[in-house]
């Protein structure tokens, strides 16, 4: 079977990668529509060496499509993925907007690819700091049982979109120069203020709650749980995380020291189950200083990890560090991922 696609927000940070992913993926594409905003109706974009005209994305832009790509912001997917599963397609969102519907499963494929299989039209692709956290962890937690994560991350520009992305270049350039530097999206858009990244971090990423944590925070707790036990709400794995933009351009590090309830696991043994775990690649070797970092994670679909080490204060407890482009594996290479899983499994 040849397949209908239609990208939402084709021409977003993530949709120009969804592009990219859907070529080089198995799946056989008989027509692509590409969608956005009617500010880009009528642009081209490149697929398979062929122009593609962007459109205005309407409820009948979904007539005839088998599966949706969607990458336009959550409210963009509230208004238009019930028209498209109304239509008889099957959509992979990348937006936060049905993560936690319990009707929704929310699915990395190294992870739990079996929720696939009780779609009811939509399926969620994880935040993308939880993406490639959960591809790390799981091994562990498969094999010694992991009872706390303790998450700081270091996330990139272009998690918050393309013109986030350009304000900061925009800034690192006016910084250099000897201008002032301006902030209009960062560090989210909705909000009051707005501050510069390039130089600097911001502790904010997403809008920030009364409980003190910022949305992204509860997003990385919430979701690890629904991915990795079935329940966004479980006692365990405990997860507590710090979400802070960093001033790189893409890839997200992050920072992880987590608990197992096995005591007797090694540093070793938890080496050597990531060196064969799918979707990770070890960089672990301090006597040649290879570790994983932002630039040569970009453009790579797997989860870097490395510094895998001990806590010798506490037994049962290790730090690593994990780095992924935050734009593929983070998002568009795993919702490219989902879709050949589903034609795999015969779900579309
Ligand atoms: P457009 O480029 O026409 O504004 P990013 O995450 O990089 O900011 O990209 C957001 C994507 O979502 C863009 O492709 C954008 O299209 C699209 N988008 C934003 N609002 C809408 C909307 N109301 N309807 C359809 N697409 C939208």
């Amino acid at each position: 079977k040849e397949y209908t696609v239609a990208i939402l927000g084709a021409t977003g940070a993530v949709g120009n990668c969804m592009i990219q992913q859907l070529e080089q993926s198995s799946i056989p594409v008989k027509e692509l529509h590409l969608l956005a905003s009617a500010r880009s109706a009528g642009k081209t974009l490149t697929f398979r060496g062929q122009e593609v005209e962007v459109e205005e994305t309407t409820p009948d832009s979904f007539e005839g499509v088998d599966l949706v790509l969607s990458s336009a912001g959550g409210s963009t997917s509230k208004k238009f993925l019930p028209e498209a599963v109304k239509r008889g397609a099957v959509c992979v969102d990348n937006t936060s907007a049905y993560r936690m519907d319990p009707d929704v499963p929310l699915v990395v494929p190294e992870v739990n690819p079996e929720a696939l299989d009780n779609h009811h039209g939509i399926i969620a692709n994880p935040n993308c700091s939880t993406i490639q956290m959960v591809v790390a962890l799981e091994p562990i937690r498969q094999a010694f049982g992991l009872k706390q994560v303790i998450v700081s991350t270091y996330q990139a520009a272009s998690g918050a979109g393309q013109s986030a992305l350009n304000e900061f270049y925009q800034q690192a350039q006016d910084y250099l120069a000897g201008k002032k530097m301006t902030a209009e999206i960062l560090p989210t858009k909705g909000d009051k203020r707005h501050y510069p990244l390039a130089f600097n971090l911001l502790p904010q990423i997403d809008v920030l709650e009364d409980s003190g944590y910022s949305h992204e925070e509860w997003k990385m707790i919430h979701e690890t749980k629904k991915i990795m036990v079935g329940d966004m709400d479980a006692a365990e794995p405990k997860v507590t995380a710090t979400c802070v933009r960093v001033p790189v351009g893409i890839s997200h590090g992050e920072s992880v020291y987590f608990e197992v309830e096995d005591q007797s696991a090694t540093a070793d043994q938890i080496k050597e189950l990531l060196q064969n775990a799918p979707g990770v690649v070890l960089q672990d070797d301090l006597a040649n200083q290879v570790y994983p970092q932002p630039l040569t994670a970009e453009g790579k679909r797997d989860v870097f990890v490395g510094r895998v080490r001990p806590d010798y204060e506490n037994k049962g407890a290790f730090n690593m560090w994990i780095v992924a482009d935050n734009l593929l594996k983070g998002a568009a290479w795993n919702a490219v991922q989902n879709a050949e899983c589903l034609v795999e499994r015969g779900l579309i």
